[in-house]
């Protein structure tokens, strides 16, 4: 069974004009101890959809279940306990951690508010977590700032694993973080997911990576999910030609860099997205039918499907 479900998500918040519907109805399904990627271009909607996924913001239409049970968008302290076992880690982990506190005294906090770290406080378990994220538990005497920007995102990922979590949805886990520490961090969310069993949603602009971490990935385009499969499905035989796209703007490992050939202009603004097809105005193999139908995500193979009205309409279940 799947451990986190979100069925016709949307997420709108209130624009200057016309509101920005940020996430415009996404179904996404997240098994147990998977590793899902969710890539897009810039504003297409991931941190709305990662917010809603982890009860951060309430969607404006659809549902979100986690273990079964919708999630309730409600403060930290006040969800229902089951709901802290779906945890979320941030880009920026200055912004999630207290820079006032002793993250040992962070990591105790969060380990007594998942009902985890018993009644009295055990001094050794904030620091068997920051073991557990190779760091040395004598750091938790030590504030935020004096870590490093992986050590401070392993410390997020430690605060995080307090509470026991199954899913872990990480959005943009390891963009502020220099090349070392990017490996290192991804390796890390991966290891949980490969030795632990954690689901992690991994959310990042950056396909090189996801290629290498996700078991499948989702590609957002402008609020919707256009195509989701196994990762090495999508690399090498992508359905939608946003998906192209993206892999053809991968940068080259030389540095050369690669532009995407066939991807004119700009993400349209949400708030006013394209008739039909959002995608319709960009994409280079466009026909008089794709402004006019909004396609729906259909059975490429297994496991597969992509919302294209040019791409085949195979049997199977959509995933
Ligand atoms: N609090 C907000 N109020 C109004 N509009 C918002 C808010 N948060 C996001 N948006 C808008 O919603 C759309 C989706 O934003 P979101 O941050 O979810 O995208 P994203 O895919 O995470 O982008 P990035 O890759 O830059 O992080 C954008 O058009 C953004 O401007
Ligand atoms: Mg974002």
């Amino acid at each position: 069974m799947s451990v986190l479900t979100a069925t016709g998500v949307e997420v709108t918040y209130p624009g200057a004009g016309r509101p920005v519907r940020a996430v415009a109805g996404v179904d996404l399904a997240v098994e147990p101890g998977e590793v899902l990627g969710l890539v897009g271009e810039s504003g297409c909607g991931k941190s709305s959809l990662a917010r809603a996924l982890v009860g951060l913001v309430a969607p404006s239409a659809g549902t979100v279940t986690f273990g079964g049970e919708p999630v309730q968008p409600l403060r930290r302290r006040a969800r229902p306990v089951a709901q802290r076992r779906l945890q979320m880690v941030f880009q920026d982990p200055y912004s999630s951690l207290n820079a006032r506190r002793r993250v040992g005294d962070q990591i105790a906090d969060a380990l007594r508010l998942a009902g985890t770290g018993g009644r009295r406080r055990d001094p050794g378990a904030a620091g068997a977590l920051l073991e557990r994220v190779g760091l040395d538990p004598a750091m938790q005497t030590r504030y935020p700032h004096e870590f490093s920007g992986g050590q401070r995102q392993r410390v997020a990922i430690a605060r995080a694993l307090a509470a026991d979590p199954t899913v872990v949805v990480a959005d943009e886990p390891i963009s502020a973080l220099d090349a070392s520490a990017q490996a290192q961090v991804a390796n890390l969310l991966v290891g949980l997911a490969r030795d632990e069993g954690v689901a992690v949603v991994f959310i990042s602009h950056d396909l090189a990576i996801v290629r290498q971490v996700a078991d499948r990935t989702a590609v957002m385009y402008l609020g919707t999910v256009v195509e989701v499969g196994p990762t090495e499905t999508l690399w090498t035989d992508p359905q939608h030609p946003y998906t192209r796209a993206l892999i053809g703007a991968v940068p080259v490992p030389d540095g050369s860099g690669r532009l995407p050939e066939d991807l004119p202009g700009d993400v349209p603004d949400p708030a006013a997205p394209p008739s039909g097809c959002r995608f319709h105005p960009r994409c280079p193999v466009a026909t008089a039918e794709c402004p006019t139908w909004e396609p729906v995500l259909r059975v490429q193979g297994p496991g597969h499907a992509a919302a294209c009205l040019l791409a085949p309409d195979r049997a199977g279940a959509v995933p």
